[in-house]
């Protein structure tokens, strides 16, 4: 076979296959070792032992992986990339015992980003998530969701789905986009916050079906924030349900602080995904154990906040859930641009082995986008999107923390960021 380029010399190559891993399978890595991988324009064509592709396989190009190891592009399932400036006061209050709830009582949190996205043009937005999204690749992240939910208004969050459109356009990371208007109340809202659910309901939902028709081929969803001082139980319905009826598959952000009950809604519903889950009950766990709704826990944001991580990754896995991992980077609770920082929190706060960190990090992570027949393992078919990491094996991602182990990332089968 005549083929673009051979990736050879591989020491450790983890081609994590299948669609999704769930419960206790989670953490087949498929390994191959002395393995290559020959690319014919942006797709997989070819998976083995070296001596099986120089057998089998001819290239102009070889690329010399030096025996490192290879995995799939990391997939990054729940991000806030798009938003302006920062909140590092925020921070320098909950060192000082303030908490995340009581900030955002205060007037402070999600809204205050709101006042600058609102007032930065969609071409700042762009340049501003662009030097994350670059952090991103560079660390070896090729598929990123990108949530709206800072504008908070019919205009402003249908700007935050241009930036992420123009963004997906210009940059080799693909993005998915999430409509999260219902992130927090905004300002003008906070006497009537029944008027702005409807103003989601029935403007902004069907505003975002039509942009979606007109600007959108690739997955989109519609996500809520359901919580104490956001959105309550029956406003997350009567959102999510319009979001269904007009068409988009939803996710939620539930059980971060307070359990609400959006668990049980979701799976109910078919959501695709529900996120942070700190404070999941046992009946939570066994619901979701028996769904295809993807639990996705985000180590970074306990972090962020200081906060012990509850999340109830071992019992999820226990109850044959399928579970995720994420950054949530976000310039409130998680400001982080780093899968491989994920998978070391992982590891350490719930529990996970490095195995099945990075299955969370890659095919369960692309399940729960949706994008699970195109990236997430190294198969036949499926994009060229995988990393060689400088160092022998796939323990390595967890076991060591705070600098960039990516030496050279692929997307599509063109080199997108190297060590170099
Ligand atoms: O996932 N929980 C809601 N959204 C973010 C926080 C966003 C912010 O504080 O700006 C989160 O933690
Ligand atoms: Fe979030």
């Amino acid at each position: 076979m005549i083929v673009d380029r051979i990736i050879d010399n591989i020491g450790q190559l983890c081609t994590i296959p299948g669609q999704v891993q769930r419960g206790s399978t989670l953490g087949e890595l498929g390994i191959i070792e002395n393995a290559a991988i020959a690319i014919l324009g942006d797709q997989i064509a070819m998976v083995g032992t070296s001596a099986e592709i120089r057998a089998e396989c001819r290239a102009d190009t070889t690329i010399d992986a030096g025996g490192r190891l290879v995995t799939p592009g990391l997939v990054d399932p729940h991000t806030h990339l798009i938003f302006a400036g920062d909140r590092a006061d925020e921070f320098e209050m909950r060192l000082q015992g303030k908490t995340y709830l009581e900030i955002m009582e205060a007037g402070g949190g999600i809204v205050s980003t709101v006042k600058k996205t609102r007032a930065a043009s969609v071409l700042q937005l762009v340049d501003s998530a662009r030097a994350r999204l670059d952090r991103m690749m560079q660390h070896g992240t090729t598929t990123v969701e990108a949530k709206t939910g800072y504008g908070l208004s019919a205009e402003s969050e249908l700007d935050m789905l241009n930036a992420i459109a123009l963004l997906d356009a210009e940059h080799p990371v693909d993005l998915v986009p999430t409509f999260l208007a219902a992130h927090a109340i905004p300002l003008e809202y906070a006497h009537d916050p029944d008027a702005y659910v409807s103003l989601i309901v029935d403007r902004m939902l069907i505003s975002v079906a039509k942009w979606r028709a007109k600007m959108w081929s690739k997955p989109i969803f519609c996500d809520a924030f359901c919580e104490r001082g956001a959105f309550t139980l029956a406003q997350t319905r009567r959102i999510l349900d319009q979001a269904q009826f007009v068409g988009l598959p939803v996710r939620l952000h539930a059980d971060e602080f307070e359990s609400l009950g959006g668990v049980g809604y979701a799976v109910d519903i078919g959501a695709r995904s529900v996120d942070h889950l700190l404070v999941t009950t046992p009946d939570d766990v066994a619901r979701l154990g028996a769904s295809n709704t993807v639990a996705i826990l985000i180590p970074p944001t306990p972090f962020g906040l200081g906060i012990p991580n509850t999340a109830p990754a071992r019992d999820l896995i226990a109850a044959d859930a399928i579970l995720a991992l994420g950054t949530d980077c976000n310039p409130g609770t998680a400001w982080n641009e780093s899968m491989q920082l994920v998978m070391a929190l992982a590891t350490r706060q719930l529990g996970l082995t490095p195995a099945q960190a990075l299955a969370a990090s890659t095919i369960n992570a692309a399940y729960s986008l949706d994008m699970a027949d195109q990236v997430g393992s190294i198969e036949i078919g499926k994009l060229a999107d995988m990393v060689i990491w400088d160092v022998p094996d796939y323990r390595h991602l967890s076991y060591r923390f705070g600098a960039n182990m990516a030496h050279t990332v692929f997307k599509r089968g063109n080199v997108v960021a190297t060590s170099m």
